[in-house]
């Protein structure tokens, strides 16, 4: 078999399948272009999600007709001019979008540079049909129809027009969000989707592309060091969703996918949401050209950085730094779903509370009908210094689990069980950063099973889990004794305490500091330690934890991202009872 150059379509067509994946892929090149264009305003109208149209029009530079034939060309770039990639500050330089999206698709490119005539040129899946002159506004319009229409073998594997339009407004949004100076417009089959105004600042943008309510629920990053510098927008832990969609990275101005970020932001995260609960944040990174690598992926969407560690450092940090100052008293108020469970104090709902059903004869003799679990105190007023506590004054306690509390502006649930795991997690933080964790010897040491691998993993972690105030020593293969557990746990379930700190360990690898490390295993004893749930309180007891909870970070929230109080309002009040 003898070897032969490959004819440039060929070529081309190759390099589409790297960087043409979908329609959202060849928009983005589109959108870059225009951005690096020095655009002002763009506006994108896309059909059947892309499949059928995309369309990009710009106020930018322009392109006079020879320089739009060789943007058409392999390798032919105008963003590179003293050829140092590293130094790169567009968001384009391979030269490599435009040929490749002409080679599997039929694209228009119109384009007028200021004071001169306007220029077309119509690319059909690589072969040039025609060009000549055009009445156009200045700028750049490129038009992509039947994207893959002749590869079948890529069009096969396009997902609906409705999967393929979600991407496309991802990547819109991602693009748009990094620059706020710019106005984007998006119309999907002659329907308005999305519009934001040039000029708005950083935080404005970011809640006008996700979610107005973030702007309420959001702390502002701002961390410099060693000339990086991370700037953005951080959702409170309540503000937390299903999936992780809504997290947006930018590494010198450029929307990445990168792992490394998107697990500092796991990580900075880990003790304030639940494992299957994701925040929502807008982070900008600026690192210095050499300290990063763009150029490792055809779609430019992945980034490789010279110091990892300290990326990651600095993005944990910068999050954690922000979420502290966000404070303890920012938990939501009711909620207007929570309001409405409130209203429905119907006949048939009071029916069900005040008259208990008889019960059936066979329930009589299997169970008993358990006294009131509500205790009230007496109403006292309270002291007048009392007023000014932010989370009142507690008055009595529900189901052995809520206490009830009286502000000056309303009226204060809080969740005992999850305010406590809260309150041991940070006092056990501070008192291993303060390098005074007690810890309590067992009367009888406990011996708890565990597979070996298990085992390994806390035999090699015995001296960091001493600095907690657990004593384990491995005691044959499958199993490991303790001595002693952390005080402030007061006992409990040794065994599965020490499970789970063994899968803590497994899922926090060395790439962690130690930190992390330490923040996850104090996470996994707190929670063990929440040794008042479900236990009845007294008023002093109730009072010291929302004292408690007033001086403690992050008490808004437990550990997993859940929150710790809400508040009903005077005015909320007065609603449900039609006083207002
Ligand atoms: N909207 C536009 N306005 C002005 N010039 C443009 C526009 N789109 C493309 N160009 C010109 O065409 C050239 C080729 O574009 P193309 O997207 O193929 O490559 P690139 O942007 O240089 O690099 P990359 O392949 O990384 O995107 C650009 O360098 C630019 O000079
Ligand atoms: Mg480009």
């Amino acid at each position: 078999m003898s070897i032969r150059r490959l004819p440039p379509h060929l070529v081309n067509r190759i390099a589409a399948g790297e960087v043409v994946e979908r329609p959202a892929a060849a928009l983005k090149e589109l959108v870059e272009n225009a951005i690096d264009a020095g655009a002002g305003q763009i506006a994108i109208s896309i059909a059947q999600g892309g499949i059928d149209r995309i369309d990009v029009a710009d106020d930018g530079c322009g392109m006079v007709p020879s320089d739009m034939a060789l943007a058409l060309e392999r390798h032919a770039t105008s963003k590179l001019p003293d050829e140092a990639i590293e130094a790169v500050t567009t968001l384009g330089f391979r030269g490599e979008a435009l040929p490749s999206i002409a080679s599997v698709a039929r694209l228009t490119i119109e384009s007028r540079v200021r004071g001169s005539d306007g220029w077309r040129r119509l690319v059909d899946n690589g072969e040039m049909v025609e060009e000549g002159p055009v009445a156009v506004p200045f700028g750049t319009r490129v038009r992509v129809e039947g994207l893959f229409e002749k590869v079948p073998a890529r069009r096969k594997f396009l997902r609906s027009a409705r999967s393929e339009y979600a991407a496309c407004i991802d990547t819109v949004r991602r693009l748009a969000m990094a620059r706020p100076d710019i106005g984007f417009s998006v119309e999907h089959d002659g329907r308005r989707v999305l519009q934001v105004t040039a000029g708005e600042s950083g935080p404005d943008r970011v809640a006008a592309l996700t979610d107005r309510a973030l702007a309420e629920a959001s702390v502002g990053v701002d961390l410099h060091r060693e000339g990086y510098r991370l700037e953005g927008v951080a959702g409170l832990p309540t503000f937390n969703r299903g999936v992780p969609d809504h997290q947006y990275l930018f590494v010198n101005g450029r929307p990445v996918k990168d792992r490394l970020l998107a697990g500092a932001v796991r990580g900075a995260y880990a003790d304030l949401l639940a494992r299957d609960r994701h925040a929502v944040v807008a982070l900008f990174l600026n690192v210095p050209g050499s300290e990063v690598d763009v150029n490792v992926h055809p779609a430019k969407t992945e980034v490789r950085f010279r110091d990892p560690g300290l990326v990651r450092g600095l993005i944990v940090g910068g999050l954690r730094h922000a979420l502290d100052g966000a404070g303890q008293v920012r938990a939501p108020i009711a909620s207007a779903l929570a309001l409405g469970a409130w209203q429905s104090g119907s006949p048939a709902a009071l029916s069900s509370v005040e008259v208990p059903q008889q019960p059936r004869m066979w329930e009589q003799r299997q169970s008993f009908t358990p006294p009131p679990m509500a205790r009230a105190e007496p109403a006292v007023l309270p002291a007048p210094e009392a007023r000014s506590f932010p989370l009142g004054v507690a008055r009595g306690q529900i189901a052995r689990t809520y206490i009830v509390a009286e502000a000056e502006d309303g009226l204060v649930l809080v969740d005992q069980h999850a305010a406590h795991e809260r309150l041991v997690l940070e006092r056990m933080r501070n008192a291993i950063e303060a390098g005074e964790v007690a810890s309590q010897a067992l009367l009888m040491p406990e011996i708890v099973e565990l597979d070996e691998a298990a085992c390994d993993r806390l035999e090699a972690r015995i001296l960091d889990l001493a600095t907690f105030g657990l004593e384990l020593e491995r005691f044959g293969p499958g199993a490991v004794i303790v001595r002693a557990t952390p005080a402030v746990l007061g006992g409990g379930d040794i065994k599965g305490l020490v499970t789970d700190l063994a899968d803590e360990i497994a899922a926090h690898g060395e790439a962690h500091s130690l930190k992390e490390r330490v923040d996850a295993v104090a996470g996994t004893l707190a929670c063990h330690g929440s040794v008042r749930a479900g236990r009845v309180l007294s008023v002093e007891e109730m009072n010291a934890l929302l004292r408690e909870m007033e001086v403690t970070p992050h008490s808004g929230q437990c550990n997993h991202g859940r929150p710790t109080w809400v508040k009903l309002a005077h005015g909320d009040i007065e609603k449900l009872f039609g006083r207002k």
